[in-house]
C-alpha cells in the first residue's frame, strides 16, 4: 500500500499512548436522546431511515416523492418536496406556543445584552425579509453577509432563507480582498454588513473593508449596514448615497409579517467559501431540506438537546460550525442559544466561565484551540465559577489531543459531562463522526464512530479498507442529506477534488487510523492544507499572497505544530535579488498576508532563504520544509534536485512573531 508519507507520524505515536476509556454514566444513558439501536436501524436501510426522519422533523409545504437521486457525485434529496427553512427554524415554534421562549441570549463584548425570543425573531426576520424585497432582492439572488457576531447576523441569514436568496457569509476577520473575491465569484447583489464590532475592548471598523471590496466588484447594487459601534469608530461611517442604506432606516419601518416562500428541497440555501489546494477558494453549495434534516437531527442527538437546555456553540457564525450549529440546527430544534460577540480573554480569561454561570449554560461546543488557550492560563479562572450546569461538552475543528480532552473533562466538565469530539467539514454540512452521549464509550482523542446512517471507512492508497490497527485515508462511502451539492459554478472541480482519488468514494483530505477496537482517530490533513485554530488555510493561498509582494521572488509555506493553534504558518521566502532581507521586511510581509487574506493567515514564522528544496520536476518538497520547521530529522532526500539546498536553508535566519 502506498500511504502518503506526509501523514504526521508524531501524532500517531501520541494518540496511541492514550488508552483510557470513559464509559457513559448510566444516569445519563437513562435520559439520553440517543439510543444504541439507532445504528442498526439506520444501517438496515439508510434511505428509509432519513426519509422517515425527514417526514417526522420537517414541516413541509409539499411532501417529497423521492428520497434520493444519486447520480454520482451529484445528489438530490427529498425530490418534489417544498418547504421554507426559516419557517421551520422560527415560525412553526411560535405557532406551537413557544413564542416567548428565548432563541438567543446575545451578549455584546462591552457587556450590553439582548434577549431575543422566537416571537421577536419571527418579527425581526420578517421585517428584514421585507427590506430585502424593497432593495430589489428576489428568490435566487445571492447576498453576501460580512458582519460581527451580533443578532442581525442570524436575522440576515434567515431573512435571505425566507425569500430564497442564497447567502454567502464571509467571516468578519477576512480582508477586503477576500471579501471581493467571494462577492465576485457569487455575483452577489447585496452586501449586509455593520459599521463595526467590538473586539478586545475596542471598536473595530468593518464598513471600510466593504468599501474597498466594492471598488473591486461590479455586481453589488446596495449595502445594508447595521449600526453597532456608532460614533466609537473614528470619524463615523461614510455612506455612499444611493448605494448604502442603514439597517435601522429601512428594516425598522417594514411590516413585521412576511409569508415565507415555499422552496424546492434542493433550492440553494447558501454558499460558503473554503480553502483547498489551489489559491482560489471553493464556493461550497448547500441546499435546503437535506441540510435542515442533517443539522437538526445531529444537533438533537449529539448534544442531547432537551427543551430547557441553554446551549452555547462558541464558534463564529462566519464558519460552517456557526451556520449548522448556531443558526440552522439549534433553531430548527427550538433551542435557546448563547450568542457572544467577543473574545474569551476580554476583559479577562474568566469571561466564558462567567457567561456559563450567569446563563446556566448546559451544553458547550468549542474548538480544541480554545481549550488549549484556556489550559495555558490555568484552571483557576474556571474554578472560580459555578460550571455545574454543564452536562455535555463538544469539540470541533481539529484533532483534540488527549491532554486537552482530559483537561476539558476535568476542569470544565467536572469529570461528569460526556465529551463529543465531532469530525466534519464545511463540505459535509453536518457532523459525520462522533460519539453519542449516553451511548458511546469514549477514548480521549478519538472521534469514535460514524453517526448513524453515515458511511465512513479508512482505506489505503488503492482504496481498500485497512485492517483494524492501521492508518490510511478517511473516505465517506455513501451520500448523506447535508452533503455539499457541488462547487459553485465548477462541477468538474467538484468531481476532481472530492471524487476522483478513490472512485465511488468521497475523499475528505484527512488521514485517519482505526484502532484495534474499531475507533477512528483523525490524524490531520494529508494535502497541502493547514489547520490553524480549526480553520483550513491553503498553503498556496498564503504563497500567492507572499509572491504578490514586490520584494518576494518565491515562497513556500507549511504548517508547524503549535501548542495553542494546532498548526502555525511557517513561511520560507526567497527575496528578490538586491532586496535586503531583515526583520522589518519579515514584519512587512507578515502584515501583507494579513491584509490580503485576513489576520488568521498571517505567518507566525518567516524565514528568508536563498533557495527551496525541489524535486527534479520542480515541485516544492513541503515535506522537507515541514521537517525543517519542526526541527526534526529530515526524511528521504533522494528525490531532491539539489542536495545542498537544505543546508543552505538551515544556515538562513528566521524570525518569529510572538
Ligand atoms: C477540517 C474541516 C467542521 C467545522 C470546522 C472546520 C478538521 C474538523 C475535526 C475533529 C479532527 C477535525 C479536518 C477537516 N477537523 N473537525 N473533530 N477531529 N479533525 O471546518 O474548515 O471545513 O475544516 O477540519 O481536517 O477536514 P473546515
Amino acid at each position: 500500500m502506498s500511504l502518503d508519507p506526509n501523514l504526521p507520524p508524531s501524532e500517531i505515536e501520541n494518540l496511541l499512548a492514550e488508552d483510557r476509556t470513559f464509559p457513559p454514566d448510566p444516569d445519563f444513558t437513562a435520559q439520553a436522546n440517543a439510543t444504541v439501536d439507532l445504528y442498526a436501524q439506520a444501517e438496515a436501510d439508510p434511505e428509509a431511515f432519513w426519509a422517515a426522519l425527514a417526514r417526522e422533523r420537517i414541516d413541509w409545504a409539499e411532501d417529497f416523492h423521492t428520497t434520493l437521486e444519486w447520480d454520482l457525485p451529484f445528489a438530490r434529496w427529498f425530490i418534489g418536496g417544498k418547504l421554507n427553512i426559516a419557517y421551520n427554524c422560527v415560525d412553526r415554534h411560535v405557532e406551537r406556543g413557544l413564542g416567548d421562549k428565548v432563541a438567543y441570549h446575545w451578549i455584546g463584548e462591552p457587556g450590553d445584552t439582548r434577549r431575543i425570543t422566537f416571537a421577536d425573531l419571527q418579527r425581526e426576520v420578517s421585517r428584514a425579509a421585507n427590506a430585502l424585497i424593497e432593495l430589489g432582492i428576489t428568490t435566487g439572488d445571492r447576498v453576501a453577509i460580512y458582519m460581527p457576531m451580533i443578532p442581525e447576523l442570524p436575522i440576515a441569514m434567515l431573512a435571505c432563507a425566507r425569500i430564497g436568496a442564497p447567502h454567502t457569509v464571509v467571516f468578519g476577520g477576512f480582508s477586503a480582498e477576500a471579501l471581493s473575491d467571494r462577492i465576485n465569484d457569487a455575483e452577489a447583489k447585496l452586501v449586509i454588513t455593520a459599521d463595526g464590532g467590538w473586539r478586545r475592548g475596542k471598536p473595530a471598523a468593518l464598513k471600510p473593508a466593504v468599501d474597498d471590496a466594492l471598488a473591486m466588484t461590479t455586481s453589488v447594487t446596495h449595502t445594508l449596514v447595521v449600526r453597532r459601534v456608532g460614533d466609537a469608530v473614528d470619524g463615523g461611517t461614510a455612506m455612499v448615497e444611493g448605494r448604502d442604506v442603514w439597517w435601522h432606516d429601512i428594516v425598522d419601518r417594514q411590516d413585521d409579517r412576511h409569508d415565507p416562500v415555499p422552496l424546492d428541497s434542493e433550492h440553494m440555501l447558501y454558499l460558503l467559501y473554503t480553502s483547498g489546494t489551489t489559491a482560489k477558494p471553493k464556493g461550497i453549495m448547500h441546499t435546503t431540506a437535506g441540510y435542515l434534516l442533517g443539522t437538526s437531527f445531529t444537533h438533537e442527538q449529539i448534544f442531547d438537546i432537551k427543551p430547557d437546555d441553554v446551549y452555547w456553540c462558541a464558534a463564529d457564525v462566519g464558519w460552517v460550525t456557526g451556520h449548522s450549529y448556531i443558526v440552522y440546527g439549534p433553531l430548527a430544534n427550538a433551542t435557546t442559544s448563547i450568542l457572544y460577540e467577543g473574545t474569551p480573554d476580554t476583559p479577562d480569561w474568566s469571561r466564558w466561565w462567567q457567561i456559563i454561570e450567569d446563563y446556566k449554560v448546559s451544553i458547550l461546543y468549542c474548538a480544541p484551540t480554545a481549550i488549549r488557550a484556556h489550559m495555558k492560563q490555568g484552571p483557576q479562572y474556571a474554578q472560580a465559577h459555578d460550571l455545574s450546569t454543564l452536562r455535555v461538552l463538544g469539540s470541533v475543528g481539529e484533532p483534540i489531543n488527549p491532554e486537552a480532552w482530559l483537561w476539558y473533562h476535568e476542569h470544565i466538565g467536572g469529570g461528569r459531562a460526556p465529551i463529543v469530539d465531532t469530525w466534519w467539514q464545511t463540505e459535509t454540512g453536518m457532523i459525520m463522526i462522533t460519539p453519542l452521549p449516553g451511548v458511546t464509550t469514549t477514548k480521549p482523542g478519538s472521534a469514535t464512530f460514524p453517526f448513524p446512517g453515515v458511511g465512513a471507512d479508512v482505506v489505503d492508497g488503492e482504496g481498500n479498507p485497512v485492517p483494524l490497527g492501521s492508518g490510511g485515508y478517511l473516505v465517506l462511502t455513501r451520500p448523506w442529506p447535508a452533503m455539499l451539492r457541488g462547487i459553485y459554478g465548477d462541477p468538474e472541480r467538484y468531481r476532481q477534488t472530492y471524487w476522483s482519488r478513490f472512485p465511488g468514494m468521497y475523499f475528505a483530505g484527512d488521514g485517519a487510523r482505526r484502532d484495534a477496537d474499531g475507533y477512528l482517530w483523525l490524524l490531520g490533513r494529508v494535502d497541502d492544507v493547514m489547520n490553524v485554530s480549526g480553520h483550513r488555510i491553503s498553503t498556496i493561498e498564503v504563497e500567492s499572497a507572499l509572491v504578490d509582494h514586490k520584494a518576494v521572488a518565491e515562497a513556500a509555506v507549511v504548517g508547524k505544530t503549535d501548542p495553542i493553534t494546532g498548526q502555525a504558518i511557517f513561511a520560507f521566502v526567497i527575496p528578490k535579488v538586491g532586496v535586503e532581507a531583515n526583520d522589518a521586511l519579515a514584519a512587512e510581509l507578515r502584515n501583507h498576508v494579513a491584509k490580503a487574506i485576513g489576520p488568521i493567515a498571517k505567518p507566525k514564522f518567516l524565514m528568508f532563504t536563498p533557495d527551496l528544496p525541489k524535486t527534479r520536476s520542480g515541485k516544492i518538497m513541503r515535506r522537507l520544509l515541514r521537517d525543517i520547521g519542526e526541527g526534526r530529522q529530515l526524511g528521504d532526500t533522494t528525490t531532491l534536485a539539489d542536495g545542498g539546498v537544505v543546508e543552505a536553508i538551515r544556515a538562513s535566519s528566521g524570525s518569529a512573531e510572538e
